[in-house]
């Protein structure tokens, strides 16, 4: 497994390549923490939250609303969650934007985390520290900027993620390449996409 960290001026980011989630037990306390997830990403993966206290959302960028972090903010209350806990959003770009959100505002900021679980949010949404909701027809209208205090990779979420989902994230990368990254290009031109979902921990 390979750690890298990224400094920013006030904070600083873990990245952990190639995990698996069972490692998050190590960068975060399981009775201080609780996972933020979607309804495709926790059906498909169940066993992966056992041991974790779960807030469970509806899939998709017409949840990625306030409404939705004022329910989150409810549950967490519930939860008794308060300064010391560690929010962790485990999915796709609409449950990491989310997270990031209600971890920002959550009794004025608490920490908070990511394990991506989409093409486009390991290499896309989950990076930078942009969080935010929609307002109508405004994408990302409100929001803040906040690095994570860690990310984490498990490949394994992937084996589940729709072919059109592979396709999306996919866009993200040849976009990448296209830009700044000569060789990747060149690879991603004698590899096909069809390829690549089969070998997830290889090709990624
Ligand atoms: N913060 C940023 O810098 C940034 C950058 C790019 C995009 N985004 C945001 O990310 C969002 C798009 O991200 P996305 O494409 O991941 O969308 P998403 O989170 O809606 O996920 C796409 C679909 O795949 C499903 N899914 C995700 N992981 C899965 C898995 N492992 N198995 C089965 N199903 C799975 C989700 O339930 C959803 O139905 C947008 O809201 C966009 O604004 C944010």
């Amino acid at each position: 497994m390979k750690k890298q960290v990224f400094k920013f001026s006030s904070s600083s980011t873990e990245v952990h390549f190639a995990s698996g989630i069972s490692y998050l037990k190590k960068i975060a306390d399981p009775k201080a923490a609780v996972l933020i997830t979607d309804e495709n990403v926790y059906n498909a993966h169940t066993k992966r939250f056992k041991d974790w206290n779960t807030i469970v959302l509806k899939p998709g960028e017409e949840y990625k609303v306030q409404a939705t972090v004022d329910a989150v903010v409810e549950q967490l209350i519930e939860m008794e969650a308060d300064r010391k806990t560690t929010l962790v959003g485990v999915g796709g770009g609409v449950i990491t934007d989310i997270t990031g959100y209600v971890a920002s505002v959550y009794m004025r900021g608490v920490r908070f985390g990511f394990v991506p679980t989409s093409v486009l949010g390991l290499v896309d949404a989950s990076i930078g520290g942009k969080n935010g909701v929609d307002v109508g027809a405004f994408k990302n209208m409100i929001g803040i900027i906040r690095q994570p205090s860690f990310i984490l990779h498990d490949m394994a979420f992937l084996k589940s993620l729709p072919q059109q989902e592979w396709e999306n994230g996919f866009a993200e990368i040849i976009k990448h390449a296209c830009i700044k990254d000569a060789a990747m290009l060149a690879e991603l031109e004698i590899n096909s996409l069809k390829s690549i979902p089969k070998q997830p921990e290889r090709n990624l």
